[in-house]
């Protein structure tokens, strides 16, 4: 049956907007066209579906299942799963295992002791932060939008807020001139024009970066983000958390900054999406996380929320992978979960204390290249003070055989792939390519 959800919007969308605008109209404001018209659908095929479950005879599903009932299987395939194929080859839930969707909330409010219970949704299950960043934006973004966000930002961003939802990136510059995040120049941001809607992207640990704010510079931005909100702005803070957990410096902040968000202003909704790709070391498994948190929400609002969110999914990837998820939610199970992290928590660690040496003791560095302010994550940046980054770039890859990303006048140094050995002759190949540009 051909629809056309303008003339005519779905009555199942109506109730989700019905049930946001009661419960926050501040959100319901926020919701983008699409936004407002998406859900996910309880009628249909999924509700036959799910009416026919137990059945004698069930010819709804639409799994191939063999005359035994089970999940076919191809053995090429099941013969590599050692923990046994069953229930990994069919399809998840299209907002993600009960299961994994329960632990992954009770795991954020471990990471984050300040969260309130009651403050967040359930998470919904996406396919890797990318996914969940996209389908963040389908509820709130449309065309002439503006997001605001550090200069300092994860390219990707490009293609999923400006190419793909026409909005635009308005950027304020990441640090102030005692290299501290620069939450003044947020505020300006925020603060200009009439009231209206404003989406903040907020990223810490940051990439490129790797900078995470100081306890006092996160109550700035959140007391920025509540001033603007008291001003009768509607706020959506997008967080993405892709690197949560990797800070190496103390004063910075440990729990998302989606704690200090979520409960702060019932016309802010943060949004927190992350997942297992970097925390975990599981960049294949492609599975992340979407939660919603505001001051003025309660169950059916969140219930509504993972619905329109649900419904996005359900129009692009259907659903994440059952294998993923059935591979981490053994692992979240596993004792030794917590000390293998750990392991790996500490080898970035020591390659960070080591970067922090470097940079100390090597004051020649100093005339060609200087370090951005960074104390958590993946990377560090290097300005380059004399020449081009690019050209730097390319004098490392021809004569000293290193590779390293060009951003503009800076280059980005993922420490989170080079050896603990390498790190010298890395920052040494960076500072004699660098004086060979400036020369
Ligand atoms: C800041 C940030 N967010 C999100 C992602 C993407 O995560 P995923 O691979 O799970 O899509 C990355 C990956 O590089 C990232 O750096």
């Amino acid at each position: 049956m051909q629809i056309d959800p303008d003339s005519s919007p779905s009555p199942q969308a109506a109730e989700l907007n019905y049930v946001i605008k009661g419960a926050n109209p501040y959100v319901f404001d926020m919701l983008s066209p699409k936004g407002r018209r998406i859900f996910f659908p309880t009628a249909g095929i999924l509700a036959q579906t799910a009416q026919a479950a137990g059945a004698g005879i069930n010819a709804t599903i639409g799994t191939a299942l063999d005359d035994a009932g089970a999940a076919m299987q191809l053995s090429s395939v099941a013969s590599q799963l050692s923990g046994g194929a069953e229930g990994i080859l069919s399809y998840a839930p299209n907002l993600g295992k009960p299961e994994i969707r329960s632990a992954w909330r009770g795991m954020l409010l471990e990471k984050n002791p300040s969260l309130r219970p009651d403050g967040l949704s359930l998470p919904i299950v996406t396919s890797g932060l990318t996914h969940g960043l996209s389908a963040a934006a389908y509820l709130f973004l449309d065309g002439g939008d503006a997001v605001i966000t550090p200069d300092l930002f994860w390219e990707n961003y490009n293609l999923l807020f400006a190419y793909a939802y026409g909005a635009t990136l308005d950027t304020f510059p990441m640090f102030n001139g005692s290299n501290g995040f620069n939450a003044g120049a947020m505020r300006d941001k925020l603060f200009r024009g009439p009231p209206g809607k404003r989406i903040v992207v907020l990223n810490f640990p940051n990439n490129p970066t790797g900078y995470t704010p100081t306890v006092a510079e996160a109550k700035a931005i959140v007391g920025v983000i509540v001033e603007a909100a008291d001003r009768g702005n509607n706020i959506v803070a997008l967080i993405d958390d892709a690197y949560f957990g990797l800070v190496f410096e103390e004063g910075i902040i440990k729990e998302s900054i989606f704690s200090m968000l979520a409960g702060a202003h019932e016309r802010v909704l943060a949004v927190k999406i992350d997942g297992p790709t970097k925390e975990d070391y599981a960049w294949g498994i492609r599975v992340g996380f979407v939660t919603f948190g505001t001051a003025r929400g309660g169950a059916a609002f969140y219930k509504a929320m993972e619905s329109k969110l649900g419904g996005s999914i359900r129009g692009s990837t259907s659903s994440a992978s059952n294998v993923g998820q059935t591979l981490l939610l053994n692992a979240y199970r596993s004792p030794d979960y917590e000390s293998e992290k750990g392991e790996k928590y500490r080898i970035l660690l020591r390659r960070y204390t080591k970067i922090k040496d470097i940079l100390n003791n090597r004051k020649e560095y100093a005339e060609y290249i200087r370090p951005l302010p960074f104390n958590s994550g993946y990377f560090l940046c290097l300005r380059v003070l004399s020449g081009k980054a690019e050209e730097v770039r390319l004098i490392l890859l021809e004569k000293y055989d290193t590779g390293v990303i060009a951003l503009g006048d800076l280059l980005r140094v993922a420490f989170s792939s080079t050896p603990y050995e390498q790190l010298e002759k890395l920052f040494d190949n960076i500072y004699m390519a660098a004086r060979e540009v400036s020369g």
